[in-house]
């Protein structure tokens, strides 16, 4: 099993030369200004997300506080505030209440509901605090209500294609995966929240992909799981009840629900050899860990060291009014980081060694 903090991902290491790159330029502009100057660079950044639970967005935020940490070395001061909105719009409008109350300079805000954000604009915007939209994109036109708004995330299109992609290879290289050999894979899809811009993306992309590259396909069922291991147990139980060993495929929108699919099977009694083959998407430590174990045949990296670290830039420049011209932008506002494709071949470059000493 894997330990918090002793493992590094390859996408974290890019993420430190983002965040030492940052650092250094803060050093520069710092090294000409008067000392007092420098004590005043002080930071403080407030951060709300739709829940608690979520595994993705936990271990993004570790990696956000450890890269706002990092700043210190640069002379900057920064301290985080972090609240869990608990599935409630409601609740996390009062939160960012609250957090510009505590004098907050910015702003790091994933939405409950990613359709409702204007409350949040309109406060942030009578007290001139930018806000970093980050996972849960709002759609366009609120991110347009002000300048000082910005979205950090990844480009849903992408992660579905190289799902499709990755099982894709596998159909085609490993006959077993067509359990019946009818020439056909019968296939299920654990969605993530309806009106998530990942779920519906990642699900079309992934299926238009696989059609694509030729594999034939028979849809048995779709089941909405919320993003949840336990939901996604759930609804697979269900699905086992209904399909029996006629399962060939799983596909997940992310990782999480990739796991609760196997705990299923785990819990039905299915030997291993009948089980599908399951792909999600995300690499979190425990999604990493199922493709080393073999219980994923693959899944998708979302580069969270990557996307801390561009909210950690983007939030310091956006505090300290300096540092934004050296950052690139699609639209002026948005940052997508790319994913990456992972299976048994590459996992151990996204694991690396125990650091010694730790
Ligand atoms: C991740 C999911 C996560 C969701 C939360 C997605 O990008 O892949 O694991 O639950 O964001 O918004």
């Amino acid at each position: 099993m894997m330990k918090k903090g002793k493992l590094k991902y390859r996408g974290a290491k890019r993420g430190l030369a983002v965040c030492i790159g940052a650092s250094m330029s803060a050093m520069l502009v710092c090294g000409c200004e008067t000392q007092q100057s420098v004590a005043e660079n002080k930071v403080h950044v407030g951060v709300t997300y739709y829940n608690q639970s979520d595994t993705f967005l936990n271990e993004l935020l570790e990696c956000f506080e450890e890269d706002l940490k990092a700043y210190q070395k640069g002379g900057i001061e920064t301290t985080v505030t972090i609240r869990d909105a608990a599935g409630a719009q409601r609740t996390q409008n009062d939160q960012v209440e609250e957090l510009i109350d505590a004098g907050c300079d910015v702003l790091c805000v994933n939405l409950v509901d990613r359709a409702d954000p204007s409350e949040i604009i309109d406060l942030a915007r009578d007290h001139d605090v930018p806000i970093v939209f980050f996972n849960r994109e709002p759609v366009a036109e609120d991110l347009l209500q002000w300048d000082k708004l910005y979205y950090v995330g990844a480009d849903a299109d992408q992660s579905g294609v190289f799902q499709g992609e990755l099982a894709s290879e596998l159909i085609k290289n490993d006959a077993e995966t067509d359990k019946n050999g009818d020439g056909r894979i019968q296939y299920v899809i654990l969605e993530g929240e309806a009106g998530h811009q990942d779920a519906i993306i990642r699900t079309e992309n992934a299926v238009e992909t696989m059609k694509n590259n030729g594999v034939q396909l028979e849809k048995l069922s779709y089941q909405i799981a919320n993003w949840n291991r336990a939901q996604a147990q759930n609804r697979m139980q269900q699905l086992i009840a209904q399909y029996g060993d006629g399962i060939e495929l799983v596909l997940a929108n992310n990782d999480d629900m990739a796991l609760g699919a196997v705990d299923a099977y785990e819990k039905s009694g299915f030997p291993k050899e009948e089980y599908p083959a399951f792909f999600g998407i995300d690499g979190t430590n425990v999604g990493l860990q199922a493709v080393v174990d073999g219980s994923f045949s693959g899944t998708v990296y979302n580069d969270k060291e990557g996307q801390a670290a561009a909210m950690a830039e983007l939030a310091v420049a956006l505090a300290t009014h300096d540092g934004l011209q050296n950052m690139e932008f699609e639209r002026g506002k948005y940052i997508y980081l790319p994913y990456e494709k992972i299976t048994v071949e590459n996992v151990e470059d996204f694991l690396s060694e125990t650091e010694p000493g730790s």
